[in-house]
């Protein structure tokens, strides 16, 4: 019998690595990289999304994903997780042993021509064969619907438009969705109001909320997620972040912020938190230069 005085679980997915360097202008060795990984695989996280296979033209920054999933010293307790836009990437992520891969899409046909270059249908036909292959292959595939509740390039977005994604990702198969709130604009009433659109689509275990701090919300917005039976969050150490084709955006709400507030309101996150501050300074003075490796 569980024991119902215990702390109720959450997760937070790690993001740092990719979403929170994607974005940065310095070109970050790959020593970093690998260092700043190697510091999260100790910190208690089941899941560290490392890198992007995507194309080195459209983000330079994760041009060395095959060579930061090469040197990361692998803790067996954690999935290492990679952005797959279309089958070159995948191969390349299942080439480098990536323990699970992400597809991304978008809630809205601006984001998705400005992201991936294609419609949101030709998005979607591109993710079938990964999530097809992965299937084949073991490695579990994860989705993101990114623009949530605005998007850079037409406004508010409405939550029919992002349940509707939800669905097509569900259909294919992805076994968690996360609900990119990209440019952290997004009032938590509007988070809310999404919610309640794509809760018909997909039951809240299966969905993480995925939120940028532009505007200071991100933890309210948690919270609502939280009352609507969300238990996982993504982070990213530090606050980096942010997407180069959603300008004015900010960083990944800080999972060191995220970690105390679960821990405040009595969830169990499981982490260390003294090892999630290191990392965190470690990928601030990445931010401000380079720490020494
Ligand atoms: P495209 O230019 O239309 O691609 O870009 P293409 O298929 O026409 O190929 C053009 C060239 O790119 C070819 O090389 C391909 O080989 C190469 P060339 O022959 O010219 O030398 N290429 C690749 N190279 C390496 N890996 C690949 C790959 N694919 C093609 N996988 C494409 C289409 C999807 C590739 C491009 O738009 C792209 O890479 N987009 C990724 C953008 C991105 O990474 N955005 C940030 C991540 S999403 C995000 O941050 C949001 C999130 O955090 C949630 C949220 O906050 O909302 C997840
Ligand atoms: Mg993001």
């Amino acid at each position: 019998m569980p024991d119902p005085a215990a702390p109720q679980k959450v997760e937070i997915f790690e993001m740092g690595p990719r979403d929170g360097l994607q974005n940065e202008k310095r070109q970050i060795p790959t020593a970093e990289k690998i260092a700043l990984v190697d510091l999260l695989s100790g910190a208690g996280y089941r899941r560290i999304e490392v890198t992007s296979f995507v194309s080195p033209k459209w983000v330079p920054q994760m041009g060395d994903a095959a060579a930061v999933m090469a040197g990361i010293a692998r803790n067996p307790a954690v999935s290492y997780a990679a952005l797959t836009p279309n089958m070159q990437g995948y191969l390349a992520a299942r080439a480098a042993r990536a323990g699970e891969v992400a597809i991304f899409g978008s809630a809205t046909e601006s984001f998705s021509r400005a992201n991936l270059n294609a419609s949101i249908e030709e998005s979607l036909a591109r993710f079938a064969p990964i999530v097809a292959a992965a299937k084949e292959d073991g490695i579990p595939v994860r989705g993101y619907v990114s623009v949530v509740t605005d998007c850079p390039y037409e406004g508010e977005v409405a939550p029919e438009q992002v349940a509707r994604v939800v669905a097509r990702l569900r259909e294919l198969g992805c076994y968690e969705i996360s609900l990119g709130e990209t440019l952290g604009r997004g009032l938590p009433e509007r988070v809310d109001a999404m919610l309640s659109a794509v809760l018909g689509e997909m039951p809240a275990e299966k969905l993480a909320g995925h939120f940028h701090d532009t505007g200071g919300w991100a933890l309210d917005n948690i919270d609502v997620s939280l009352s609507r039976g969300l238990r996982v969050f993504d982070a990213a150490v530090g606050g980096l972040g942010g997407c180069p084709y959603a300008p004015g955006a900010a960083g990944n709400v800080a999972s060191e912020k995220v970690a105390a507030h679960l821990a405040n309101l009595g969830y169990d996150s499981g982490l260390d938190l003294d090892a999630v501050a290191q990392a965190a300074d470690y990928a601030r003075a990445i931010r401000s230069g380079g720490p020494d490796v």
